[in-house]
This record gives structure tokens, C-alpha cells and sequence, in this order.
């Protein structure tokens, strides 16, 4: 199997053999192993379990060559679709998968009903900052004390194609400048 891009330098090749597709129970061994490598604080066989029950929640898989090479997991809200896991396989980084992942979802979205795309980024994960930055999406918002594991911050992020508008001003407003200045009205 090629794994990697190819000697011309070029990925396309490779990912033209990247199927998205829904995750099934049965992706579950290689959907950990990637989630184990990928996070310090990982999700347990439990937590997807838990999180694919619920009949918003729908998650999906990049295959290459029969082998699960990334994966994303999302929930359908009234208005935006909200990415509550993604990764992809760290031998598989670099190919552009975490970018056909994001394509998928993008595809999904429409003026008319869910407009954008939210995530929680850590503050730490610099990586992740830098490859949905390259996609387009933007932080909006620092949760302070987000993650309860670790009481890091965490980066609201979102991407809408339809401009900038269709970010809920409420959270638009509400970042550490925010904060700042109302601190400062409250001296
Ligand atoms: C973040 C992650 C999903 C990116 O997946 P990927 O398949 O490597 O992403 P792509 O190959 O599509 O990268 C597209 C672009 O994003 C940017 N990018 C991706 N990873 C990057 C990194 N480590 N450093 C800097 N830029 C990066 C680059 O611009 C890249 O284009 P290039 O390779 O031509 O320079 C992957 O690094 C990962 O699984 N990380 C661990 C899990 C994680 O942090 N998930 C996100 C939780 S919010």
C-alpha cells in the first residue's frame, strides 16, 4: 500500500483513493487507535458509543485502501453543525484527509438552514489552530477553563461560507477584549 504522498511530491494521487463514509461499530478498534495516538485526553469506546446514539450526532470515516486513515464526529444543531471530534491517523498526516473531511462537511451546509461550522479548539493544540485556520475557519470567542480535565482555555472556532454575518453576534462580542473592557468598567 502507498502510504504518504507520492514521489512526485504531489498527494493528489492518493487521496483520489480516499472514500468518506458513515463510521460503523465496526471501525470502532482502528477509530481508538487513532484517537489514542491523536489525544493526551482521548475519547473511550464508551463516549463515541454514547455520543453516535443520539440521533443528531453522526460520524464519519476517511478510508483509504480498506484501512481508516481519519475520522469526524458532528451533531446536527437548528443552525450550524457542531464538530465534537476529528482526527486523522498520524501516519496519514499532511495528505490533505483532515481536508476532505472538512470538504464533506462544508458540503453540508446550506444558506437556507445550517450555515455554519462550530468546534472547540484547545489553546495548547497550536497544530489544529493552524490546520482549520487553513481551511478558512476563525475564532470567535476564548471559553476560559473549557476542558474540564485540564481547566485549559479552548478556542471557539467557526467557518460559514455565507460571510460573516451569520456569526451569532452574542458570541462574536464575548472574547477576552470583551472581558478586559468590562473589567475595566467594573474598576
Ligand atoms: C489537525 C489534523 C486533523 C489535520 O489533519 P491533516 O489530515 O494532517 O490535515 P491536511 O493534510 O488536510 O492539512 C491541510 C493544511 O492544514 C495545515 N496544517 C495541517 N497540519 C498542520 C501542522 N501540524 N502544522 C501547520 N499547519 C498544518 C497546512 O496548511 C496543511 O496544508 P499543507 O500540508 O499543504 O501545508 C491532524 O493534525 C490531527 O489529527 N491532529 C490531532 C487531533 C486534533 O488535534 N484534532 C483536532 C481537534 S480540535
Amino acid at each position: 500500500m502507498t502510504v504518504g504522498k507520492t514521489t512526485s511530491g504531489n498527494s493528489t494521487s492518493w487521496l483520489c483513493d480516499v472514500q468518506i463514509r458513515w463510521m460503523i461499530r465496526r471501525d470502532m478498534p482502528e477509530v481508538l487507535e487513532i484517537e489514542h495516538k491523536s489525544f493526551e485526553y482521548a475519547w473511550s469506546e464508551e463516549d463515541f458509543l454514547n455520543c453516535l446514539r443520539q440521533r443528531n450526532c453522526i460520524g464519519m470515516v476517511a478510508e483509504h485502501s480498506e484501512r481508516i486513515v481519519g475520522y469526524m464526529v458532528y451533531e446536527l444543531l437548528k443552525d450550524q453543525l457542531h464538530i465534537l471530534n476529528f482526527a486523522t491517523a498520524p501516519w496519514a498526516r499532511r495528505q490533505g484527509v483532515g481536508t476532505r473531511l472538512m470538504d464533506k462537511l462544508v458540503g453540508k451546509l446550506a444558506m437556507q438552514r445550517r450555515q455554519e461550522i462550530t468546534f472547540e479548539v484547545r489553546e495548547t493544540n497550536l497544530p489544529a489552530q493552524l490546520f482549520f485556520k487553513s481551511r478558512g475557519c476563525h475564532a470567535v470567542e476564548v471559553l476560559r477553563g473549557h476542558y474540564a480535565d485540564t481547566d485549559e482555555d479552548a478556542y471557539q472556532m467557526a467557518y460559514s461560507p455565507f460571510g460573516a454575518d451569520t456569526i451569532s453576534l452574542d458570541r462574536a462580542k464575548k472574547n477576552r477584549l470583551a472581558d478586559w473592557d468590562d473589567d475595566r468598567a467594573a474598576a
